[in-house]
């Protein structure tokens, strides 16, 4: 079995052989958020199921693909659907895709997921920028042998979300008249939702958010220098907050109702993060 920096390499050379684009950003498209990808130009999907070494997801509303293609004038690879650890993989195999990215020569990746709202500023459907997170999975893709050609043995994460390009977000938002939040995310193993005594110990440890996803992807991209943004989507209040059962389809629901605007904050903030990024 070959290390992970050659399988990230085979897996990006297989899918820079089937475009002629060459994308400096990616985007992880999260529950519910994934729409924006089948909007892309000059489109080319890969199903994860034919990259090398990539993983399968299996959580509903992850279509698991790969589309790299035009939003606008931006080149862009868009991954549709992302694994998680609670479907069994290991924190390097959720972080696999970053490192391809990374391969194939990109710069920047914008991630995106669904979480519950701890903070009460925030309602159903809030868009909240992630301005640091807590990593309660309890791993970390990093474990094991360093691999000095993806990074450094101990990496810094002060600065794991891009100063620069928050602000970016926040002018492009106040533009079109779109709220947007900021806050800590925490990052817990699931599958199942969180207790409502856990969420009352997140909200006292600073965490805004909750959710399954993303942490171990920031960790494999800051690791390799790639610069992060990444924006929650609040499908629903977490535990306890709201006298009401949490459940994936109102997840979904809210994932399906938000779309559109954030689409349009996606797509007003991609050019700005290209022209950084010389993309
Ligand atoms: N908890 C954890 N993950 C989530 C939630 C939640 O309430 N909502 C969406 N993803």
């Amino acid at each position: 079995m070959s290390d992970q920096f050659t399988q990230a390499d085979a897996a990006a050379q297989l899918i820079l052989k089937r475009t002629p684009l060459r994308p400096r950003i990616g985007l992880v498209l999260g529950s519910g958020l994934g729409a924006f990808a089948d909007s892309l130009g000059d489109a080319t999907r890969v199903p994860y199921s034919e990259i090398p070494s990539f993983p399968q997801s299996t959580a509903i509303g992850h279509a698991g693909r790969l589309v790299i293609g035009k939003a606008g004038e931006v080149t862009v690879a868009a991954m549709q659907g992302r694994v998680h650890l609670y479907e069994g993989y290991s924190a390097q195999q959720v972080a696999f895709p970053i490192r391809v990215f990374a391969r194939m020569g990109i710069k920047a990746v914008i991630l995106t997921n669904a979480a519950g709202g701890i903070n009460l500023g925030y309602s159903q459907g809030a868009l909240v920028l992630i301005r640091d997170h807590i990593n309660l999975q309890g791993t970390n893709p990093l474990v094991g042998p360093n691999d000095d050609r993806f990074g450094v043995r101990f990496p810094d994460m002060t600065r794991a979300y891009c100063k620069e390009y928050r602000q970016v977000a926040r002018e492009e938002a106040i533009k079109l008249g779109i709220t947007l939040h900021e806050g800590v995310y925490a990052a817990l193993l699931g599958p199942s939702y969180e207790t409502p005594a856990e969420i009352e110990y997140l909200r006292r440890i600073g965490a805004d958010l909750v959710g399954m996803s993303t942490a171990a992807e920031v960790i494999a991209a800051r690791h390799m220098g790639l610069n992060v943004l990444a924006i929650s989507c609040v499908t629903n209040m977490a535990a306890g907050i709201l006298d009401q059962p949490l459940s994936h389809a109102e997840v979904m629901e809210t994932g399906e109702r938000v779309k559109s605007t954030f689409e349009s904050l996606l797509k007003a903030v991609l050019p700005r993060i290209a022209h950084e990024v010389g993309g």
